[in-house]
């Protein structure tokens, strides 16, 4: 921290901070006292300025540690699995090479939703006009199998939706909502209703579903990433985790907004609002 100076001139406290911040001290903080004039001005600023960058440092490194824990994981598990097949060399190794292909297949789909994540916060895409209610259509139509598999029903309603964006990235984005509509549902007889419109100056995206009772602070952590819900979710098949922060960063990525609401009766309302295309 420093020797205490309070009595240094506002100036002098201002480049001592931001030589502090230069070299890599981000949790001093100037805490300028006295009247509001420009330099306490300056000061406040530099110290929200701070508090921001001291966060998003934070949230880069423990995103960082919980990539490479969950990396890890299956290289542990492929690990294992070879020990355990070289000190027996009579078992039939079509039992080895599946469990192998599952782990490996758990270790891409992982990596693939880290490039996703990088390539949406990276805002390295082109845009053009999409609409949104085409690939509401397509998700539904692509996971419809999936939803039949466990007897839920889907409706997916709504008309025309001008954006304007990736394509990929905003199919990546409906895709996530209505895959996790299904697997997030009641373990019976749920519902998944998808709706596309619009609105003045934004299209708007609804995804709902039935599913067991959520808790709006539980609600609230949802999209951040490797945040797997209750432990009760976590007990079946899971993803890795990723999927409502992938989501999180396609919508901002296109200047939109996402709300993540507990359904009254269970269950969760995921809205994403976009900036209509002109
Ligand atoms: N539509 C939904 N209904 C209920 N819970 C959901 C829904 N979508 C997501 N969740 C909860 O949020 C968690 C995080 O979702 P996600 O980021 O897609 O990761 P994953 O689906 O891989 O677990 C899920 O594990 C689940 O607990
Ligand atoms: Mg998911």
């Amino acid at each position: 921290m420093g020797p205490r100076r309070p009595h240094a001139r506002p100036a002098t406290r201002i480049t001592e901070a931001a030589r502090k911040a230069a070299n890599g001290s981000l949790s001093h903080r100037i805490r300028l006292p006295g009247r509001q004039d420009e330099f306490r001005e300056l000061a406040d600023s530099f110290d929200a300025m701070l508090a921001r960058l001291e966060a998003h440092v934070a949230e880069q490194q423990r995103f960082a540690a919980n990539a490479s824990h969950e990396l890890r994981t299956p290289l542990a598990i492929t690990q294992t699995l070879l020990e355990v097949a070289r000190g027996d060399l009579e078992r039939d190794p079509g039992e080895l090479v599946d469990r192998l292909h599952t782990v490996n297949t758990r270790a891409i789909d992982l990596t693939e939703a880290l490039l996703l994540l990088s390539r949406a916060d990276a805002r390295a895409f082109t845009r053009e006009p999409v609409d949104l209610s085409l690939l509401a259509e397509e998700a539904t139509e692509t996971l419809l199998p999936l939803a039949e598999e466990r007897g839920l029903t889907i409706e997916t309603t709504g008309g025309e939706s001008p954006t304007v964006g990736s394509p990929a990235l905003l199919l990546q984005l409906t895709t996530n909502l209505v895959h996790n509509a299904i697997v997030h549902n009641l373990p019976e007889q749920g519902s998944v209703r998808v709706t596309t419109r619009t609105e003045p100056g934004a299209v708007v995206l609804t995804v709902e579903n039935t599913g067991e009772n959520l808790a709006p602070d539980l609600v609230a952590t949802l999209a951040e990433p490797f945040q797997r819900g209750t432990r009760r979710a976590r007990a079946g098949r899971t993803g890795v985790g990723l999927g409502l922060a992938i989501v999180d960063s396609i919508t901002r990525a296109h200047d939109g907004t996402l709300t993540l609401a507990p359904r009254r009766g269970g269950g969760l309302r995921v809205t994403v609002r976009l900036p209509a295309a002109d």
